[in-house]
C-alpha cells in the first residue's frame, strides 16, 4: 500500500494548490481563506454568487492579481516566489477563457490563433503552424471560419475560436471564467460539450468559474461553492444538488 500510494502522488501531482489564500482591496476582503488542490484530468466547477471573488481568485492563479497571504503552487511552481520569466513560462502552459474572449477584431481567425504561437515562430516553419492553427479549428468544429473576421461570427462562434486559441498552445491547465454566460441555453450546452470533449482528448486539468448549472452538471467532477472568502462547500453535482443547506441549495433552485 505505501509503494502504491508513493507512486499515483509521484507521478500525478496536482496541477494547482492553494492554501489559505487571502485577497483584500482595501477594507474589501474578498478572498479569505482559499483552499483548493485541482489534479491531473479533473474539472472543478467553483460558483459563488456575483461578486464572491470568483475572478479575483483565476487572476491571482496566472498571477494578474498579487494575492496578500496564503501559498499558490501552479505545476508544483509557488509563483510568489518565482522570477517573472519563470511566471511566464508558466502561463504558456495555462489557457485561458474570460468571458469577454477577447478576440482581435482587426486580425482573421487565422491571424488570431497564431498570435499566442508568436514566441515560437522562430522554431516553427509556416506549415507546422498552419497544421496547428487548422488542428485547433478543427476541433471546435470550425475550420470553415480560418479566413473571416470576428465580427462575422455568432457569439457562440467567437467562444469556439477563444476555445481553439487556447488549445493551439496545448495547455496542462485550462481556465475558463463564466464561459457560457451570455449564450443561448443550446450554445450554451455546445460549450459545455466541446470542454468535456477538450479534457478527454487532451487530459487537460481545469479550474472553471460558472453558476450555469446545465454546464457544470456536464463538465464538473467535483464542484466548490465561495461564501464569504472562503470555500464554504465540496462535492459533486449530484451531492450538492441534493444538499439540504439552503445556502448551496439556492444555486440549484
Ligand atoms: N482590481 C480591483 N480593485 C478593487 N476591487 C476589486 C478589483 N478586482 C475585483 N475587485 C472587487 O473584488 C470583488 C470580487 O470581484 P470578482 O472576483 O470580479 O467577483 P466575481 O465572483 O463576480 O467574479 C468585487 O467586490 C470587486 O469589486
Ligand atoms: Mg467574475
Amino acid at each position: 500500500m505505501e509503494n502504491e500510494r508513493k507512486d499515483t502522488s509521484e507521478s500525478d501531482p496536482p496541477k494547482i494548490e492553494i492554501a489559505h489564500l487571502a485577497k483584500s482591496f482595501g477594507d474589501n476582503h474578498v478572498l479569505k481563506d482559499i483552499n483548493l488542490v485541482l489534479n491531473k484530468g479533473e474539472n472543478i466547477v467553483v460558483f459563488g454568487k456575483s461578486c464572491s471573488g470568483k475572478s479575483v481568485l483565476i487572476k491571482c492563479i496566472i498571477g494578474l492579481v498579487r494575492f496578500d497571504s496564503g501559498t499558490l503552487k501552479v505545476l508544483g511552481k509557488d509563483i510568489s516566489l518565482i522570477s517573472r520569466h519563470e511566471l511566464d513560462k508558466i502561463r504558456e502552459k495555462i489557457g485561458f477563457l474570460f468571458q469577454s474572449n477577447a478576440l482581435y477584431d482587426s486580425m482573421s481567425v487565422r491571424k488570431n490563433l497564431e498570435f499566442p504561437l508568436r514566441s515560437h515562430l522562430k522554431e516553427k516553419t509556416k506549415q507546422e503552424i498552419n497544421i496547428l492553427v487548422e488542428e485547433a479549428l478543427n476541433n471546435v468544429g470550425l475550420i470553415k471560419t480560418i479566413d473571416m473576421m470576428p465580427s462575422e461570427l455568432s457569439g457562440g462562434m467567437r467562444k469556439r475560436i477563444g476555445l481553439a486559441r487556447c488549445l493551439i498552445v496545448k495547455p496542462e491547465i485550462i481556465l475558463y471564467d463564466e464561459p457560457t454566460t451570455g449564450l443561448d441555453p443550446i450554445t450554451a450546452k455546445g460549450i459545455s460539450k466541446l470542454m468535456l470533449d477538450v479534457q478527454k482528448k487532451y487530459n487537460t486539468s481545469s479550474i472553471i468559474i460558472s453558476h450555469d448549472m446545465a454546464c457544470a452538471k456536464l463538465t464538473s467532477n467535483r464542484m466548490l461553492v465561495i461564501i464569504d472568502g472562503e470555500i464554504y462547500g465540496e462535492g459533486t453535482y449530484a451531492e450538492l444538488s441534493k444538499s439540504p443547506d439552503p445556502k448551496i441549495k439556492e444555486f440549484f433552485e
